[in-house]
C-alpha cells in the first residue's frame, strides 16, 4: 500500500511540536496528500477508536484526544503504512527508539504525540473519517 494516515496528537500539538513533526514526515520521504488542524468532540474520538472500547483506557483515551486540537494528515509513500510506524516508534515512549517522533515528542503512553494507522485497510477508513474526496489529493 502507498498511503497511510496519521493525527498529531493534543500533546504534541499543545506542546509547539507540529511544525517540527510536520517536517520530520516530509524530509522522511512522506508526501502530504491532505492535512488540517480541527479538534474531536468525545463522540468522535469515541467513534474513531470504536476499535479500542472493551481495553480499559478507552474512556481515558477518548478524553484525552478531545481535549483539544489535533492535526490529521493522509501520507503517501511507498511501504507506507509500515514505514510510517518504523518513523514514529513504540506506543510507550519509554519504549521507542532514539530518533523517532515518539522518543523526541511523546509525553507519556497516552500523550504519545501521533498516530499511525496500523494496515491499508484502517489508513483508508481513517482518513475518509477526516477527509472528503475532494481534500484528498
Ligand atoms: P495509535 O497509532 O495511536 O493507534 O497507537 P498504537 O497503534 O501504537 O497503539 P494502540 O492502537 O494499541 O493504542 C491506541 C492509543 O491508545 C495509543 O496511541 C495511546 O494513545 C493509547 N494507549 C495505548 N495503550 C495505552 C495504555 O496502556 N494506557 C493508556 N492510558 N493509553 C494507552
Ligand atoms: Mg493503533
Amino acid at each position: 500500500g502507498n498511503k497511510t494516515f496519521t493525527m498529531i496528537k493534543p500533546d504534541a500539538v499543545a506542546d509547539g511540536h507540529s511544525g517540527a513533526i510536520i517536517k520530520m514526515i516530509e524530509e522522511a520521504g512522506f508526501r502530504i496528500v491532505s492535512m488540517k488542524k480541527t479538534v474531536l468532540t468525545p463522540e468522535r474520538a469515541g467513534q474513531f477508536y470504536e476499535v479500542h472500547k472493551e481495553r480499559p483506557f478507552y474512556a481515558d483515551l477518548c478524553k484525552y484526544m478531545s481535549s483539544g486540537p489535533i492535526v490529521p494528515m493522509i501520507l503517501e509513500k511507498e511501504n507506507a503504512v509500515a514505514d510510517f510506524r518504523t518513523l514514529i516508534g513504540a506506543t510507550n515512549p519509554a519504549n521507542a527508539e532514539e530518533g523517532t517522533i515518539r522518543k523526541l515528542y511523546a509525553r507519556s503512553i497516552e500523550a504519545n504525540a501521533i498516530h499511525g494507522s496500523d494496515s491499508d485497510e484502517n489508513a483508508a477508513i481513517e482518513g475518509n473519517f477526516f477527509f472528503s474526496a475532494t481534500e484528498q489529493f
